[in-house]
């Protein structure tokens, strides 16, 4: 079994209004300080924790890259400040949340070194960037804040009690998105029904 920091963590959303990029909003905690290589994963599968995940998603069957072009999944790098903590705001115009390349059921993962995006001149390079280990990772799933609400019941999704703590976290969440859809409301109008959310919660590898 690999050991893995089980500090890592954090929340991810993800919006899209259709016809538009999606933003890819979060703060991950319990880093490293500086770049972290950041992506999304072909497999929503924590089964073996983030080993499971797959390699990076890539409808095109193209390199490793960034966020502009090579794999789908690769959205470069998010910075950890001094005390370890990552806040980011990320327009990824080729990721879908709606359509037939949609990455809801698919994983975030993010790693312990900087993906160098594809310019390392090695072939580990072209594939993964060689962005190192997989500290934490978390599954893509499309929520509204109704559904989060209603569904989230006192159970998490594998049926074990939620913690007061967790409990105050996905208030947290709501209350967040109930913000952001109004922000959407404002700028797209009625499209804003159509706005696609999903989140996930980095988890540590046990
Ligand atoms: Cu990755
Ligand atoms: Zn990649």
């Amino acid at each position: 079994m690999l050991e893995h920091s089980d500090t890592v963590k954090g929340t991810i959303l993800l919006i899209q209004a259709p016809g538009t990029p999606t933003l890819i909003k979060g703060k991950i905690t319990g880093l490293e300080p500086g770049l972290h290589g950041f992506h999304i994963h072909e497999f929503g599968d924590m089964s073996e924790g983030c080993k499971s995940m797959g390699g990076h998603y890539n409808p095109d069957g193209v390199d490793h890259g960034d966020i502009e072009k090579g794999h789908v999944g690769d959205l470069g790098n998010v910075l950890a400040d001094e005390s370890g903590v990552a806040e980011f705001s990320i327009t990824a115009k080729r990721v879908d949340l709606l359509g037939e390349r949609s990455v809801i059921g698919r994983g975030l993962v993010i790693h312990s070194d900087e993906d160098d995006l594809g310019k390392g001149g090695d072939a580990e390079s072209l594939k993964t960037g060689n962005a190192g280990d997989r500290l934490a990772c978390g599954v893509i799933v499309a929520r509204s804040e109704e559904i989060v609400e209603a569904h989230g019941g006192k159970h998490t999704t594998t049926g074990r009690s939620m913690t007061k703590g967790e409990m105050n976290k996905r208030e947290k969440i709501v209350k967040g998105m109930k913000k952001d859809k109004a922000g959407f409301k404002k700028r797209y109008g009625k499209d804003a029904e159509a706005v696609m959310y999903a989140t996930a919660t980095k988890q540590a590898m046990k």
